[in-house]
């Protein structure tokens, strides 16, 4: 049984956030709804639970709670901000609304003798965000931290080896929070620390082959880093009985489809069908402007094109597909507002013929997939690769989309990806792109009035795409970038560069 805690799911921001800090520290986390029945959790074998965060207030009647005889079931428990404060009200203490919300940076003496604490410094400062508070801990625990405002800052029993934290220990803003992560993991629930890429690989390939066993597999390649990966994972694993199928929409970005070919069918040397079709999605995107038809005809179009070449194949046992964890705890809560379909092959196809799907990372957060990329030996190139939109250049040209214009955005966007790259900033910028606008301008060139396209230059800062900042380009940077754009692309007389922060523009411009 893999070594696991599990994470339960209170609606906090920083969920995934924790998830992703225990497994820094090399245990293997899992996220699981609130209410996960003790049954269905003990079946995991888990070393420690950690109830986190969330929205919603204890002392409401409708409070979400999760199974209580977790409490009894001996695991080593943290509860943190709602959580703590859900195990201190459900065994017997008391909550209470505070005068008013405590946010932010706080001094914190802690109790060092306690587990959770031990080895940290006995005054430092926390991460609170909250508005109600443990105000009389449970029968049996002591109070492990204080903060002025807050008595009960954290609270133990340490024979049961239950936690509770007020405070953020997952956010940087506290200072020994990985520390008192790490006492709960080594110290409390007595972890070995076996989460590493190295013996992910190790059980991934072992598992493809069991489930495989001398079947044949079916992978959509794009590419990008998720299907890339689990490209090269999946051949690690069976070789040539894996197929890989690339649909060139030619939509690309400058050479990136040859490059794709040349690695996986030459440098990889695996079973790579690569179909140019790009006239298939230039004819019915002729004349369309609005982005989410344009989303609409290319993920139809994509799913069709795959299926004629998936019939050419034949039946496979498996159709393999790039899913990471956080597709699959985001699709989980369905609450969220559609701003743009983000489903770039318009989910899955229908007219193939597979018996089964294969997801070889979904348990895995991005930056897990490029470790795991890494650990595989993959080009550098490919595994950082910046986020590239399924439906490609179509959505970074404003209005109707020709062969003309993805060529004149194809240049430019090679001259600013090149620029960025000579000045060494592409590992500090997320994700930077031209975009053809369809505004039309007039210039001057050499004694000819001019009446062209203007091109804009978008670059920003972000960890996960939800928030990002633009990138503060040295202007000297992009004074050169656009004098080699004009001068170098015919069409284009104008470049402004996009200075808005996501919220309120989203990164991309459609
Ligand atoms: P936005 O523009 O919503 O972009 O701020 C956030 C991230 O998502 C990418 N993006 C897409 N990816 N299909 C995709 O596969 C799409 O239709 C799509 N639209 C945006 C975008 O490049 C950025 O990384």
């Amino acid at each position: 049984m893999r070594e696991t805690v599990i994470v339960l799911d209170f609606g906090g921001q920083y969920n995934q956030l924790i998830a992703r800090r225990v497994r820094d520290l090399r245990v293997f986390a899992q996220i699981l709804p609130y209410n996960t029945p003790l049954e269905q959790i003990q079946k995991i074998e888990p070393i420690g639970i950690i109830l986190t965060g969330g929205p919603r207030t204890v002392t409401d009647a409708d409070a979400p709670k999760c199974d209580k005889a977790l409490f009894e079931a001996g695991i080593p428990i943290l509860g943190i901000c709602y959580g703590s404060q859900l195990m201190g009200s459900m065994l017997g203490g008391s909550v209470k609304r505070a005068q008013s919300r405590e946010y932010g940076k706080t001094d914190i003496s802690y109790d060092v003798s306690c587990p959770l604490f031990a080895g940290i410094k006995p005054q430092s400062t926390c991460w609170m965000s909250h508005t109600y508070y443990v105000d009389k801990q449970p029968q049996g625990f002591v109070i492990a931290a204080s903060t002025q405002s807050c008595a009960i800052a954290a609270f133990a029993d340490t024979n049961k080896k239950l936690y509770g934290v007020q405070f953020h220990p997952e956010v940087v803003h506290t200072p020994y929070g990985n520390e008192i992560l790490k006492n709960f993991l080594y110290g409390i629930c007595g972890a070995s620390g076996s989460w590493t890429m190295e013996n992910y690989v190790e059980t991934a390939v072992a598992d493809i082959r069991r489930r495989v066993g001398d079947g044949r597999v079916l992978l959509g390649l794009s590419g990008g880093v998720d299907s890339s990966v689990c490209a090269v994972l999946l051949d690690k694993a069976i070789g040539s009985r894996l197929t890989c199928i690339f649909v060139d929409h030619g939509l690309l970005r400058k050479d990136e489809a040859r490059q794709v070919e040349e690695t996986f069918s030459g440098a990889y040397h695996m079973n790579l069908v690569c179909v140019d079709a790009s006239d298939r999605f230039l004819e019915p995107l002729k004349g369309i402007s609005e982005p989410e038809r344009k989303r609409k005809i290319i993920g139809e179009v994509f799913i069709r094109v795959f299926e004629e070449q998936a019939a050419k194949i034949g039946a496979v046992d498996f159709l393999a597909q790039g899913t990471i964890y956080p597709d699959i705890i985001e699709s989980g809560t369905g609450d969220a507002a559609v701003i743009k379909s983000h489903h770039n092959v318009g989910g899955l196809p229908k007219n193939v013929d597979f018996r089964d799907i294969i997801e070889p990372l979904r348990e895995l957060f991005k930056d897990e997939v490029r470790a795991l990329g890494e650990t595989l030996g993959m080009p550098h190139h490919m595994v950082w690769r910046q986020p590239f939109p399924g439906p490609g250049l179509a959505i970074r040209i404003i209005g109707d989309v020709t062969r003309e214009k993805v060529a004149t955005l194809q240049l430019a966007d090679h001259i600013f990806r090149e620029e960025i790259a000579n000045e060494g900033l592409d590992s500090q910028i997320w994700q930077y792109f031209a975009v053809l606008t369809d505004m039309r301008s007039v210039g001057v060139m050499g004694d000819e009035r001019t009446y062209d396209h203007t091109i804009a230059l978008r670059a920003v800062t972000s960890v996960d795409g939800m928030t990002a900042d633009w990138a503060h380009i040295p202007h000297d940077v992009l004074g050169r970038i656009s004098s080699r754009i004009v001068n170098e692309v015919a069409g284009v007389n104008r470049i402004v560069y996009d200075i808005t922060s996501k919220p309120p523009a989203t990164i991309e411009w459609e």
